[in-house]
């Protein structure tokens, strides 16, 4: 039987209670995913999702979220289908929401999509009755990321509310960024936001009204974002993005001067501060190797969260809710 779609295209669709509660079900598929050891040795095999299809559509490059997704629905017992724009017929004139169509008509039960345009997840959510994952639309949300960016954090520290988290970088580019600034929002965190002034966008505090204005904080130097932090998120520079815009500055390189996080600036941050990165990293340009690759880094941590927390997301989308048991 279908249920009503359950859509997730943006955080702001998420109450703190919702998101409390796919935390705790992604903490359930955990030792499944996990390759720290402390799991069980063998990947479990669900079948809450046997006889269902997850379509993954994406438009854009992608190496983790995409194969997570696909791992997360093969984990259900879901059948799952890939189709990347340059192979979809889009590139023979078919608009987005005819593909969309096209695919809601052979039945998928769930379709995940990513595309460069913000507003295409909302858009396909309208026009079909399966139910649509946001896997990343343009600069404007990536909530599966921000979701399982939360379960790693909680992880390591055991909780959300009250923690002093940074977000440095091409803020301005970022659709992880937004996603973020919601959902440590809503989980109680105190979000700073550090880029220099024209990788920052305006108002980008208001994003989600009151609770944002209250919790967000716009910096502009490193040691100030970084001091006291106990959470460091690194966002690549997305020079896919600026292409064609008028100002460049900073470049990469001076970017990664005054913003980089290595050794020497982590040491603002409170000593036993996480460092995460949604990938993909630039070595050397925002992150130095050694931090990348040290002891406070939890990069790969995240990578297998998002095992976790896609399957818990595909399970609510597919069946309506989470299993909790
Ligand atoms: C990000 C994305 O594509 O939005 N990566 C990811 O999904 N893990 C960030 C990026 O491209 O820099």
């Amino acid at each position: 039987m279908r249920c009503v779609p359950r859509h997730l295209v943006s955080i702001a669709d998420l109450d703190a209670a919702e998101i409390v509660r796919l935390l705790d079900a992604a903490d359930r598929y955990w030792p499944s995913v996990s390759t720290s050891g402390t799991g069980s040795d063998e990947p479990v095999k669900k079948t809450s999702l046997r006889g269902r299809t997850v379509i993954n559509l994406f438009f854009e490059n992608s190496t983790r979220t995409r194969t997570s997704f696909e791992l997360a629905a093969k984990r259900l017992g879901a059948d799952t289908i890939n189709i990347s724009g340059s192979s979809s017929s889009t590139t023979k004139g078919e608009t987005l929401t005819d593909t969309a169509r096209n695919l809601d008509s052979m039945r998928a039960d769930a379709i995940v999509v990513r595309h460069s345009y913000g507003g295409a997840a909302e858009v396909i959510a309208r026009s079909v009755k399966a139910s649509v994952i946001n896997a990343g639309d343009g600069q404007h949300e990536h909530p599966t990321q921000a979701l399982l960016d939360a379960a790693t954090i909680r992880r390591h520290k055991s909780r959300l509310d009250g923690l002093e988290v940074v977000i440095v970088g091409d803020v301005a580019h970022s659709r992880v960024a937004r996603s973020n600034i919601l959902c440590l929002a809503k989980l109680g965190a105190r979000i700073r936001l550090c880029a220099p002034r024209t990788l920052m966008p305006r108002g980008i505090e208001e994003i989600g009204g009151e609770l944002t204005r209250e919790r967000v904080r716009v910096v502009f130097r490193l040691e100030d974002g970084l001091d006291g932090a106990d959470v460091v998120m690194m966002l690549r520079v997305q020079n896919e993005r600026r292409e064609g815009e008028a100002c460049q500055f900073p470049n990469t390189r001076e970017l990664s001067r005054t913003f980089g996080l290595s050794e020497r600036t982590l040491a603002y941050a409170k000593p036993d501060a996480i460092v995460m990165h949604p990938g993909p990293m630039n070595r050397g340009v925002e992150i130095s190797p050694q931090v990348a690759d040290g002891p406070r880094a939890v990069i790969l941590s995240q990578v297998s969260w998002g095992v976790a927390m896609r399957m818990a997301v595909l399970e609510r989308a597919v069946l309506g809710d989470v299993a909790l048991s």
